[in-house]
């Protein structure tokens, strides 16, 4: 599906959607592979697979709605990150993304590094066996019960959000009788979206203290004075789903520039550097993600440039990829209930889930792509909307998408690219029940959250 402007203006089934003309894609059978993981494909009779099980059998076992993840083809988004930045740099997966036991254990197997920003967090992945020194803790307000977790259980590094952070988290280290491994997070003035960044308005957000005004360098001559830290390094995230990497240069920049001033007002280098996460994915065909030992290559050049310029060592880069990793891994499987063609408008279809699943649509408008999954068809392009079954008319999964004509009650869809921030945001709005996530790898599939019950809801009414 194209949604830039038709060459040649607007086809029988191209259709004028808020204000841009977009097609369908030639054939809507082919999966394009830039938004489905490695293993999907489609089988003899044209229903989709993946890890070899196709999505009638997964859907007659598991249900739906029911998110299917790809896990070898985390297990290689995994790999190819941490390959790409080598030995000399760490990956810690953002856990916000999407985070179970099983997950930590992939991550724990396939050497990666965990970032999590809050105790829920920090209890899976320990319970899951990750080694506490590979786990980051993250948050603009942790509470005192969750840093004292953290110091307690030895994470690596706590990255210090305030002023009152740095003060209660040496506080804490100190009553513990530890020295906590920290990094201070800095807003470096850029703000990124998208397909671009900003230069202003940054510093108006809850996140970090701001380089501007001598804030962070104050940041850092306080926390190098408290016994209960050591200070490791600087922090920068700045936004995410970018796919210009722009905006890391200057973050880079800036983070640099701050370690030597840092250098020259106290003698110390910190070690290490922090560039956090954002990396885009695609969603849709028209999206074009760098690939890891791109984006590895960039930054590391970037880094290396500005601390010979500075006469700095190279510090250590870490990099937190939530969305990279995770988001292509999996997709969502609905049924269709319904097709409502609106003549002149287009067909809303209504789906088993909805904005319960995958929040992003109605919060952030996302765009994602759809296809028909159970079967293929020759059937015209139709233009369609997938809804939800909530009480409420902005519940959208997928706002613009082309599906065939023939679509039917029963036949099963598959919207790409859900493994991030969809059942890690996922609701009970509407008392619906949270569906599960399977893994699926080899021809085996099996649960790795399960799927709320009643029970499960009703457990929690105690009134
Ligand atoms: N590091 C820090 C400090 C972060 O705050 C985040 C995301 C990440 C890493 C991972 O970012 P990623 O690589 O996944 O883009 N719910 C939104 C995204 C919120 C991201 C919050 N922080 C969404 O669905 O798009």
């Amino acid at each position: 599906m194209s949604r830039s402007a038709h060459p040649a203006g607007p086809r029988h089934a191209d259709v004028m959607s808020e204000g841009h003309y977009f097609a369908p894609a030639d054939d809507l059978n082919v999966l394009d592979e830039k938004v489905w993981s490695h293993t999907v494909t489609r089988d003899e009779h044209g229903a989709v697979t993946v890890g070899g099980l196709t999505v009638s059998r997964l859907a007659e076992e598991f249900g739906t709605p029911a998110y299917f993840l790809d896990e070898a083809d985390f297990r290689a988004r995994c790999r190819a990150w941490s390959d790409a930045f080598g030995p000399g740099a760490d990956v810690f997966y953002a856990g916000k993304a999407f985070l179970s036991r099983a997950v930590v254990r992939w991550l724990k197997e396939e050497g990666l590094n965990l970032d999590v920003c809050s105790g829920g967090e920090l209890a899976t992945a320990l319970d899951a066996g990750m080694p506490a020194e590979r786990i980051a803790f993250h948050g603009n307000n942790k509470t005192v019960d969750e840093i004292e977790r953290a110091v307690a259980a030895g994470v690596g590094r706590i990255v210090l959000d305030s002023f009152q952070e740095i003060a209660r988290v040496a506080h804490i280290a100190q009553g513990l009788g530890r020295r906590q491994r920290v990094q201070i997070r800095v807003t470096v003035g850029v703000e990124a979206h998208t397909h671009e960044f900003i230069a202003t308005a940054h510093e108006d957000q809850k996140f970090g203290i701001a380089l501007a005004g001598g804030q962070a360098a104050e940041a850092v001559r306080r926390a190098l004075t408290l016994d209960g830290l050591e200070l490791v390094g600087i922090h920068s995230h700045i936004g995410s789903q970018i796919f210009d990497m722009a905006g890391f240069e200057v973050s880079a920049r800036r983070v640099v520039q701050l370690l030597a001033e840092v250098r020259d007002e106290h003698g110390v280098e910190l070690p290490e550097i922090d560039l956090g996460g954002g990396l885009g994915i695609a969603y849709t065909s028209d999206d074009d993600p760098r690939e890891p030992h791109e984006i590895a290559k960039s930054l590391g050049d970037i880094v290396t440039r500005e601390c010979e310029a500075a006469g700095l060592a190279t510090p250590r880069i870490s990099v937190e990829p939530g969305r990279a990793i995770v988001g292509p891994t999996a997709f969502t499987l609905y049924e269709v209930g319904t097709v409502k063609p609106l003549e002149g408008l287009r067909t809303y279809v209504s789906v088993d889930g909805g904005m319960s699943d995958n929040i992003r649509t109605a919060l952030y408008d996302a765009e994602y792509s759809v296809s028909l999954a159970s079967r293929t068809s020759d059937a015209e392009p139709m233009l369609v909307r997938v809804v939800g079954k909530h009480c409420e008319s902005g519940d959208i999964v997928v706002k613009d998408a082309y599906l065939p004509a023939d679509l039917a009650p029963g036949d099963l869809i598959a919207v790409p690219a859900t493994g991030a921030y969809c059942r890690s945001m996922a609701s009970n709005y509407n008392h619906a029940l949270r569906p599960p996530v399977v893994a699926v790898r080899d021809g085996e599939a099996r649960v790795i959250v399960r799927r709320e019950t009643e029970e499960d809801l009703l457990r929690l009414d105690v009134g």
